[in-house]
């Protein structure tokens, strides 16, 4: 990464939270600590700092528990010294004086508000910094997802935010799209002329999305209980996945390209009537179990989840793209908390061969297989059948692995949260969304929370450390198919 971009003041409102703590300093430091974070100097701002120190001392854990081996403690104070914590309630304006009287020192550099706090709060914050005179020429503001929790709070956000900051300055992080698997993704299927033809319904059986974790609640249950896995991940990070795994060829590799791209796929999703929420999802919650040999516990006991609380923690979505590439191919969905695997990855499952020339093989064979694995182990691998070295014609199913740490030892693809970072300071909006992406997303998602309050059914119970419910099972078996678990 190069340090061409210009010297910028970041400020982090929400920087005594938990995705401040866990993933933007982190990056930040580890941008740092390779010499690739550009001049300037990062606020962190939050409406109380009970103990500043203390907050400072988390921060260091936190970015030595993320970066494991590669946290140099060296570089922290040099870090830390370009780092300030300032008390400012962000939806008022004379709290701002201090920050903003530090700010004039540099009025042409690049300035960035990341906005770490609930959502609700985005239209007020781009109100009161406009008000207080913060936003120049160079500022952007970045926007964490969700961008609302319905179709209506999502507009309402887009145009209050809108009507402080121009499109140009408002960039929409969903950081699955920094990922280092998800832009190989997109060179895999633009620079290779193999997989373009077969990339449609002709050759395609479906395709598999599945974003499983291990982790619970985290101390996030406020936020959770009122979310739930479909808004939380789905609206967001799958429908992304899948995006990019439908889309048209863009013209180009720039943002509106690519954005139109990913529009009309969203566009095209059949809508979900209420026979198709009944028939083609499944939503379910986690009671007790085991997660990597640790007993944990279910949804119901974790700190601040309403005991009756019906919000899901896994979802399974049969989606289809109603357009000429893509008719007839499912695209299944599914991510869950507390699943027995961390894994996340992408499945295309090619269709059987027209004509099967070994028939004494028959069992043996297996269809070929594309698995895009994002984490944990960034891989590609495309499964194929060969021949067993013999004088029998003995099929073997083989496959031809692109394991990224293997094959580029020692180089360190960035952090999702870096590149993206580094893409605002930039003014790279290519890998953050556009409001219409936002909205089009909800208006696929939104009936189907609709549909669930109005079939009245509660959440299906799966344990902890399994794949989910059975119910997600049958939502395969009944089209004949299965779950492709990572370990094939
Ligand atoms: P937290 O609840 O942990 O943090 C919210 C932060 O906002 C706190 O620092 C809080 O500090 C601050 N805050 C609230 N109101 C104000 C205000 N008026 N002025 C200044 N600061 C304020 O949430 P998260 O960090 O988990 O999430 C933040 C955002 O990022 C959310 O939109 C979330 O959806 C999104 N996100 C989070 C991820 C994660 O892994 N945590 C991942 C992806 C997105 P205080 O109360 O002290 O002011
Ligand atoms: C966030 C969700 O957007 O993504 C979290 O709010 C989830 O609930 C996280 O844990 C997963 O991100 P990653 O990069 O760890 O897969």
């Amino acid at each position: 990464m190069s340090q061409t971009a210009h010297p910028f003041d970041m400020i982090i409102i929400g920087a005594s939270g938990d995705l401040a703590r866990r993933k933007l300093v982190p990056a930040l430091f580890n941008l740092h600590q390779y010499g690739a974070l550009p001049e300037g100097r990062i606020f962190a701002v939050a409406r109380n700092y009970d103990d500043p120190e203390g907050y400072l001392a988390k921060l260091r854990d936190s970015s030595e528990e993320q970066l494991g081996t590669s946290f140099d403690a060296e570089h922290w104070p040099d870090f830390i010294s370009r780092l300030k914590t300032s008390v400012v309630d962000a939806t008022e304006k004379k709290s701002w004086s201090m920050v903003a009287n530090a700010l004039k020192k540099h009025p042409d550099r690049i300035r960035v508000f990341y906005l770490a706090t609930p959502p609700s709060l985005y239209g007020d914050i781009s109100q009161t910094l406009s008000e207080a005179g913060l936003v120049t020429g160079t500022t952007r503001i970045v926007l964490e997802k969700p961008i609302g929790s319905d179709l209506q709070s999502a507009e309402d956000i887009n145009r209050r935010v809108g009507e402080f900051f121009e499109e140009p300055q408002i960039y929409r992080i969903d950081h699955y799209l920094g990922k280092e698997t998800v832009q190989n993704l997109m060179a895999l299927r633009f620079s290779n002329a193999l997989f373009e033809p077969l990339w449609r319904s002709q050759h395609i059986d479906h395709v598999q999305i599945t974003v499983a974790e291990t982790l619970g609640m985290e101390g996030r249950g406020d936020y959770y209980d009122q979310a739930g896995a479909l808004r939380d991940m789905v609206q967001n990070h799958l429908l992304q996945l899948l995006c990019l795994t439908a889309m048209e060829p863009p013209a180009r590799l720039d943002q509106d390209a690519i954005r139109t791209e990913k529009i009309k796929v969203l566009k095209s999703l059949r809508p979900m009537g209420i026979e198709d929420v009944k028939r083609k999802t499944v939503r379910a919650q986690y009671r007790p179990g085991v997660v990597e040999g640790k007993e944990v516990e279910g949804f119901h006991q974790e700190k601040n989840i309403d005991r009756k609380s019906t919000t899901e923690t896994f979802v399974a979505v049969k989606a289809e793209i109603e357009n000429w590439r893509w008719a007839g191919v499912p695209f299944y969905l599914r991510t869950g908390k507390r699943m027995g695997h961390r894994v996340s990855e992408i499945i295309i499952q090619f269709k059987t061969v027209p004509h099967l020339l070994f028939e004494d093989q028959a069992n043996r064979l297996q269809d070929n297989r594309l698995v895009i694995r994002l984490q944990p182990d960034e891989s590609i691998k495309l499964w194929l059948m060969i021949k067993k070295p013999g004088s029998k014609i003995v099929l073997k199913r083989t496959h031809l692995n692109l394991n990224m740490a293997d094959t580029y030892e020692g180089r360190r693809p960035p952090l999702a949260y870096e590149r993206l970072l580094m893409d605002v300071i930039r003014g790279n909006a290519t890998l953050f969304m556009h409001r219409d992406e936002v909205e089009e997303a909800w208006r696929w998602v939104e009936p189907i929370l609709q549909g669930w309050e109005e079939l009245g059914t509660r959440p299906r119970i799966y344990s902890a450390g399994s794949w989910g419910p059975a119910e997600s099972i049958a939502l395969m078996v009944r089209d004949e198919r299965e779950w492709l678990e990572h370990l094939v």
